[in-house]
């Protein structure tokens, strides 16, 4: 796995950042390998710019904000709406400003996301996952980001596939020495799948044990490109989402934006953040820790190749998408496993 992006992917939406950290200061960012600087201006109108002045390549990041817009640290060409040119230092006044502009891409806000779209003048209209606009507003009650050393494929595939977490999350997610058989189901969307886990009313991690009531449904979802949720429908009529976006900045490094959706459930922010907070914040780092392993060791033996079985799932469908648009999917996408 390398940094060689499909082109399928650049039409794809990922979170760049959290809106709460586009103020006042240009921030740089990486989305598949490609360095941005996303800004607020004044307007309100949020730029994502190729992170390159086009005088003479200074990166805009390292510019500041002014009234008219962002401007370039070496000469102080200044950049506004649509990554136009709309000053231009020492210009005599009655001259004209130059037809040129900082690249400029997609870039929209949704749920205090910033999400970005690379392909510039795309055949393809593509909205944001429905995954996410389906979201119910003020549901959400945290949101958190993190970076992984890992390749994206590897990344989706550990918050996805459950056969982990009895090892790298011993007793806070599951046990190994309890396990019980459940029944997965991978049914494939318009924009990825979702496997749904039946069979497993109660799970045996410290985490569940103190923090859930009765279970209707586990359900793991993924759409294109970088989105994926677990969702648990619960008896009482309450929801929890936990939602993970994951945006590539190169092969190795992944940034993960979490967020956690709540409905019909008396569950205040502070709350989670008291008592289920510091377990999540453990089992992500966990995670990390894992993955990192996973990547170092991949660098050591670079054209070593996986061996699964049938009760690795999903990474066929992850695969398939982000690697190998010819490679083979299961034939049967139901499995029994035990968790
Ligand atoms: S390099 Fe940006 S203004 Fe000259
Ligand atoms: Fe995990």
């Amino acid at each position: 796995m390398n940094g060689q992006w499909k082109p399928a992917v650049y039409t794809h939406w990922f979170v760049a950042a959290c809106s709460a950290d586009i103020r006042q200061k240009p921030v740089a960012v990486t989305v598949l390998d490609k360095p941005l600087v996303l800004v607020r201006l004044q307007s309100g109108e949020l730029l994502a710019l190729e992170d390159r002045c086009p005088h003479r390549q200074v990166p805009l990041s390292q510019g500041r904000m002014t009234a008219e817009g962002l401007q370039c640290p070496y000469h102080g060409w200044t950049f506004g709406s649509g990554g136009r040119c709309v000053k231009l230092p020492g210009l005599p006044s009655h001259a004209c400003l130059p037809q040129v502009g900082a690249r400029a891409f997609d870039v929209k806000e949704f749920d205090a996301l910033i999400w970005v779209r690379l392909a510039r003048h795309a055949d393809v209209e593509r909205e944001l996952p429905k995954l996410i606009t389906d979201l119910p507003a003020g549901s959400r009650r945290f949101l958190w980001q993190t970076r992984w050393s890992s390749h994206i494929v590897n990344a989706l595939e550990n918050f996805l596939d459950p056969l982990h977490t009895h090892f790298v999350h011993p007793g806070l997610v599951r046990k190994d020495n309890q396990r019980n058989s459940v029944e997965a189901l991978l049914t494939e969307t318009a924009d990825g799948f979702f496997v749904d886990y039946r069979g497993q009313l109660q799970q045996s991690g410290i985490l569940y044990r103190l923090f859930e009531s009765a279970r209707i449904s586990e359900r793991a979802y993924y759409a294109h490109a970088g989105s994926t949720q677990i969702e648990y429908r619960y008896q009482d009529g309450s929801i929890v989402r936990i939602s993970l976006h994951f945006t590539p900045q190169s092969a190795d490094v992944t940034h993960v934006f979490a967020t956690m959706h709540i409905e019909n459930r008396w569950a205040p922010a502070w709350l989670l953040r008291l008592l289920v907070w510091p377990f999540l914040k453990r089992v992500a780092s966990q995670d990390a820790q894992v993955l990192a392993l996973q990547t170092q060791n991949l660098q050591r033996f670079p054209d070593a190749r996986h061996a699964s079985t049938e009760l690795d799932l999903v990474r066929p469908y992850i695969e398939k998408f982000w690697l190998d648009s010819d490679s083979k999917l299961p034939q049967s996408n139901s499995i029994t496993l035990y968790l």
